[in-house]
């Protein structure tokens, strides 16, 4: 068995291969690297009844793991650079040898991976950190699964200037509801419900037209969407608005979230 652990910058994640299938996945969150790494190791052993002698090899990656400069409990510990375990997990879940994935982390990388190379196309610092970050000061709130309760509840026209607002018509193939600027309108009655949506927007938005981008610069109509951004249900109706105006379709597989930790594993077969 191979373990795969991603620490990245906000959560560790670790997984669990044998014979090339991953037979487990958990997700913690330790202030430093080495208890972040040791940590999902425990909590994979206990949890799943393993014997920790199965365990072959570690392979380490994301920004944690520069940290990590000795083996684990004995364990043979190698890393590998988070592009990469990113180009290979998303090639794992899309079960395709080509493929476009936005790794919506705490920043977001987009990566183009094909079977004889991996390329970090480029990315952004707006990501999932950017939600919680900015939602400390305007939402009064730093706890994820609240900052998207309210966000359920709030209302975009109250933070965002629309086409509606600037125009009687639709601006080319943007339709009157579009966003014409993020926070562009900002009106006295809104409230922290509405900041929640424009943030969580704002970020997709942001991520979705770079996404676009990337894509048809690579001639490919498709985008994979991974990291634990692409568990944001708000996100992924903000991506599907984009989707339809650039005819771009953003997949979302099981085990997104693990994309990375998955492509460590699977790079010591
Ligand atoms: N329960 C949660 N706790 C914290 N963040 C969460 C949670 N659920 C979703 N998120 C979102 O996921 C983001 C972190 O995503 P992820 O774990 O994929 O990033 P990471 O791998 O730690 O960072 P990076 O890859 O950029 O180094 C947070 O910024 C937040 O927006
Ligand atoms: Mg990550």
């Amino acid at each position: 068995m191979i373990i795969g652990i991603d620490i990245g910058s906000t959560t560790t994640k670790a997984v669990a291969v044998e014979s090339g299938k991953v037979v487990k996945t958990i997700k913690t969150k330790a202030f430093d690297a080495i208890t972040s790494a040791t940590g999902a190791l425990g909590k994979m052993v206990s949890e799943s009844n393993m014997d920790i002698k199965s365990v072959e090899k570690i392979i380490i990656t994301g920004a944690g793991s520069v940290n990590i400069k000795k083996e684990i409990f004995g364990i043979p510990t190698t890393k590998i650079d988070e592009i990469t375990a990113i180009g290979l997990g998303g090639m794992y879940l899309s079960g395709r040898d080509c493929v476009v994935i936005s790794n919506i982390g705490t920043g977001t990388s987009i990566i183009e991976a094909k079977r004889d190379k991996i390329t970090h196309l480029g990315g952004t610092g707006i990501g999932g950190g950017t939600i919680v970050g900015l939602s400390k000061e305007l939402v009064n709130s730093t706890t994820f699964e609240h900052i998207l309760d309210l966000a359920e509840q709030g209302d975009l026209t109250k933070v965002d200037l629309l086409i509606e607002d600037i125009s009687d018509s639709e601006i080319s193939f943007l339709d009157k509801k579009s966003t014409a600027a993020n926070f562009g309108k900002m009106l006295d009655s809104a409230k922290r419900e509405d900041f929640a949506l424009g943030i969580i927007n704002m970020v997709f938005q942001v991520i979705g037209m770079i996404s676009v981008f990337a894509a048809k610069s690579r001639k490919t109509d498709t985008v994979l969407i991974t990291g634990n951004g692409s568990k944001n249900m708000i996100g992924r109706k903000v991506l599907s608005g984009i989707s339809g105006l650039y005819n771009i379709q953003f997949e979302y597989p099981a085990d997104a979230e693990f994309a990375t930790a998955i492509g460590a594993a699977i790079s010591g077969r």
